[in-house]
This record gives C-alpha cells, sequence and structure tokens, in this order.
C-alpha cells in the first residue's frame, strides 16, 4: 500500500527561498518514491484568512503552482490540486468543527500569538481576530483528513496543526464509532527545518525578511543575498557559523562536502561580502533552470489552469467517496427508501447503453458465486461463496435494488468491498492504487444505481 503524503502551501504571496528549501523541494523528491502517493496543494481558502487583497491572492496561486511544476512535481505521477477546487474540503471541515473542542482552538499558537499581542497593547482580546484565524486549525485538519493522508511533510511552525488534526481526527473516529481517519504523521526536514531569513528570525512574509526564489530574476535574488544580516567582523578575522543565517542558507543548498570548505573558509576569514557572492551563486546555480521553466509556466496559464483542473478531477475521486460514508456517519442520510435513493433521471441508463449484469456460476467445491459486470463489461464484484443457490439468489437480489448511495462499499487492503448488515458479499478487481481504488468504487456505485432504477 502506497504511503499518501499531503502538503500545502497558502498563497499569500511570492514563494520565497524558505517555502522552497522547506516544503517544496522535499515535497518534490518525496514524490519520486515509487511508494509514495503525493497530495500537493494550493491552501488558497487559508489564503483568505491572511489576505483580503484580490489580485494578491489570485497572483499568488499560479506562481506557487508553477513553482511545484518549475522545481520538477509531475502532475501525471502526483496530484496537484487548488483547495478551493475541492468543496468537500470546507464540507468536512463543519462536520470536524463540531467534534473540536473550542479550549484546543483558544490554544493554537497563530491565535494566541494575536490575542497576546492585543493584551500587550491594551486592546480587547480578540481585536481585529477573525473567526477565520480562529478556525484555520479546522480547516488544515480537513485538508489532511479529506483525503487520509499518512504523513504532512511541512515545517516546524506547523507542527502544532498536524497535532490538532490527529486529535480532530480521533475524536471524530470516538465519537462515530468507527477509524474513518488514519491518524497523519507530520514529517520534519531536519536539515532546513527552519530557514532563517534576512534578519536571522524565521524567513517568513509575515516579517517581511524573505528572499525571493524567482520573482525579479538573479539580480534580486543577489540584493536580497547580499542584505542578509551579518556581524561586523571584517575580511581577515575569523567568523562564526554556527548562528549565521547566511550559513544556514547555504547549508540548506549544499552538499555536506561544500558547507564543509565553506565552513573552513568562514573559519579562515573570509570576508562577508565574499561569502554574499559565494551563496548566490550556490543558490543561483539549482534556481537559474528552474527560473526558465517557471517563466515559461507563467506565461501559459491555460494550460496550469488544465493541469490543476485533472488534479482536483483525480483528489476529488478520494474526497467525495469519503465524504458519502462521513454524511452517512454523522445521520445526514437520504429520507427515500434506500431502493429510490438517487433521482431516477439521473440514474437510468441511457437508452443504448447496456445495463450492468450479473453472472451467475458455481465452483468446483460447490459453493455457489456471482459477478456483476459494468455496462462495459469490466468486472465490478466477485461474491463470496454461498452454499446453495437461493443464499446467492438473494444477495444478488438486495444488490439489485439498494441503489449506489445507500450501498456500504469501503476500501479493505488492495480491494473495493461491499457489505450488507455488516457482511462482504464481493469484492472488486485488486487495486495497489487508492486513487484507481476510489474510481472503481465510483463505478460500482454507478452500476448499483442502474440495476435500481432499472427495479422501478
Ligand atoms: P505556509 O504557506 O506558511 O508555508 C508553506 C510551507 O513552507 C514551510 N515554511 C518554511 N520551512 C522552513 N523554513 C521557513 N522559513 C519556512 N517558511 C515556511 C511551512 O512550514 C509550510 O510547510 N497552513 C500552512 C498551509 C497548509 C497546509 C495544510 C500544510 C494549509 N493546509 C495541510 C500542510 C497540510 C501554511 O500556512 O504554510
Amino acid at each position: 500500500m502506497r504511503t499518501r503524503v499531503l502538503t500545502g502551501i497558502t498563497t499569500t504571496g511570492t514563494p520565497h527561498l524558505g517555502n522552497y528549501a522547506g516544503a517544496i523541494r522535499p515535497a518534490i523528491v518525496a514524490s519520486k518514491d515509487p511508494g509514495v502517493d503525493a497530495f500537493y496543494f494550493m491552501a488558497d481558502y487559508h489564503a483568505l484568512i491572511k489576505a483580503d487583497d484580490a489580485a494578491r491572492v489570485a497572483a499568488s496561486r499560479m506562481k506557487i503552482t508553477a513553482t511545484w511544476l518549475a522545481g520538477g512535481l509531475d502532475p501525471d505521477t502526483a496530484t496537484i490540486y487548488r483547495q478551493s477546487d475541492i468543496p468537500e474540503v470546507p464540507e468536512l471541515m463543519w462536520l470536524l468543527t463540531c467534534v473540536t473542542a473550542k479550549g484546543l482552538l483558544n490554544r493554537a499558537h497563530a491565535y494566541k500569538a494575536a490575542v497576546d499581542k492585543n493584551v500587550a497593547e491594551q486592546e480587547d482580546a480578540d481585536a481585529g481576530v477573525t473567526a477565520g484565524l480562529y478556525m484555520y486549525p479546522v480547516l488544515m485538519a480537513a485538508d489532511i483528513l479529506a483525503f487520509n493522508a499518512n504523513k504532512v511533510p511541512v515545517g516546524r511552525d506547523q507542527i502544532q496543526h498536524i497535532e490538532m488534526a490527529r486529535d480532530i481526527a480521533q475524536r471524530f473516529n470516538h465519537i462515530y464509532g468507527r477509524d474513518y481517519f488514519v491518524l497523519p504523521e507530520v514529517q520534519i526536514e531536519e536539515q532546513v527545518a527552519t530557514l532563517p531569513g534576512l534578519d536571522g528570525r524565521k524567513m517568513s512574509k509575515s516579517y517581511d525578511n524573505t528572499i525571493p526564489l524567482f520573482d525579479g530574476g538573479p539580480k534580486a535574488l543577489r540584493e536580497s543575498i547580499m542584505k542578509i544580516v551579518t556581524d561586523s567582523r571584517a575580511p581577515g578575522e575569523p567568523k562564526e557559523t554556527e548562528d549565521s543565517a547566511l550559513f544556514t542558507i547555504f547549508k540548506a543548498f549544499a552538499t555536506p562536502a561544500e558547507s564543509a570548505a565553506f565552513a573552513d573558509a568562514l573559519h579562515g576569514g573570509l570576508g562577508w561580502g565574499e561569502a554574499k557572492q559565494v551563496l548566490f551563486e550556490r543558490i543561483e546555480a539549482d534556481v537559474a533552470p528552474m527560473r526558465e521553466r517557471y517563466d515559461s509556466l507563467m506565461a501559459r496559464p491555460d494550460d496550469m489552469e488544465d493541469i490543476l483542473l485533472a488534479g482536483a478531477a483525480k483528489a476529488r475521486a478520494i474526497a467525495v467517496p469519503l465524504l458519502e460514508q462521513l454524511r452517512d456517519a454523522v445521520g445526514l442520510r437520504t429520507f427515500r427508501p434506500v431502493a429510490k435513493a438517487v433521482e431516477p433521471a439521473t440514474t437510468k441508463p441511457a437508452s443504448k447503453a447496456k445495463p450492468p449484469r450479473f453472472a451467475s456460476f458455481r465452483e468446483a467445491d460447490g459453493s455457489f458465486r456471482f459477478r456483476l459486470f459494468g455496462a462495459d463489461g469490466e468486472e465490478l464484484l466477485l461474491s463470496v461463496p454461498f452454499a446453495d443457490p437461493k443464499a446467492a439468489g438473494v444477495a444478488r437480489q438486495a444488490l439489485s435494488v439498494v441503489g449506489g448511495a445507500a450501498a456500504a462499499i469501503e476500501s479493505q487492503g488492495d480491494h473495493v468491498v461491499l457489505l450488507v448488515d455488516g457482511a462482504i458479499v464481493g469484492q472488486g478487481q485488486p487495486y495497489p492504487d487508492e486513487v484507481a481504488r476510489a474510481a472503481a468504487m465510483l463505478r460500482l456505485r454507478a452500476a448499483l444505481d442502474a440495476l435500481a432504477a432499472a427495479q422501478e
């Protein structure tokens, strides 16, 4: 079974070296592992919490998309999408909101920092704090849990949010009595867990201390690097590397051997001006080829739109069936008798299309089974063995009337299984890939809809 790795970037600004080294680069490396099922997205709903400048949010979504692709993310193997193209995310957010303790959100760092600042300034504690900021961790939990991600690679500032996502998932599972959610694990790239900015604090849009990755070209990159704050030691004097932002940034881009040589040069008295030039050249060597791809992508927004819409379709193949289960779990169910769960107009097979069909057979050991074939002849289900033909017939009849929306369909191991009264009655063909399994679930539901409609 592949490990689902998921991460997002808030689309409030221009990608900087911290986003790249701390999140994008390791995530792209991970996506090349055949054992990884990568889900990477633009957190554009999160952006609205921090920015009310529509043009800036719109531009940032494009820039961050282009950065992922220019960095080498392959949209055919990874799933890349915009958070706001997945309506199941805000829907799940509400289900999670209703099981999240308010006290948990009171402890969220970003909210607490805003409150502490207000109190220190003798303002009302919640002055200028939106409900969006308060709910930020629940939206982030929905991002992760809508896809049942196993691993979430992030910088250190996000660790608390992943812990909260685990808490919220556990609480939902407990209240509704089943492991609907896997508990996500945080993954930190130790080498570059927090990339410092120009002033030595964490590189962050909010501190205005960032070094742009692509914007402004090599000139802007060099100019920013020249502004990195250093101590006042003159050329010839030995330099400390321990708490040096400049050296830490170098390490995030260099091999261990290059870093050791650079440290030796600094200890040996290399001037800060020259050191900054070395740092610029090291980063530029990595960034220049990516910048070319980035510029070319930014000139083709339609192509990026197509890639993101295809990514959203892949992502929704996972989120839609999960939300169906969750709605059922919390009691948001159809009022109709199960066989009529879906409107006939949407479920009647096209007049010329062949309806799904059952084929019964007897095993060599004397047991009875049946298969369900889709309209195109695909085998969707192989039943469990039944001791006698009557029992097999009863099960077949149950499947003919249940309808896709009400059927209990789950993913178990590599298979999609169908349950009646809690017992497995059949399973589909094996798919090691979860996206393919989710698509198989949708096909099975569509076939059950068509069978139920044909009974009317
Ligand atoms: P955001 O947009 O602030 O940052 C994106 C990612 O970059 C990391 N990062 C850094 N890493 C190292 N050094 C730095 N100076 C640095 N600055 C930023 C962040 O830790 C993050 O991994 N809430 C998230 C976005 C998000 C998300 C999610 C992430 C929304 N939903 C679900 C993971 C899973 C955020 O604002 O990241």
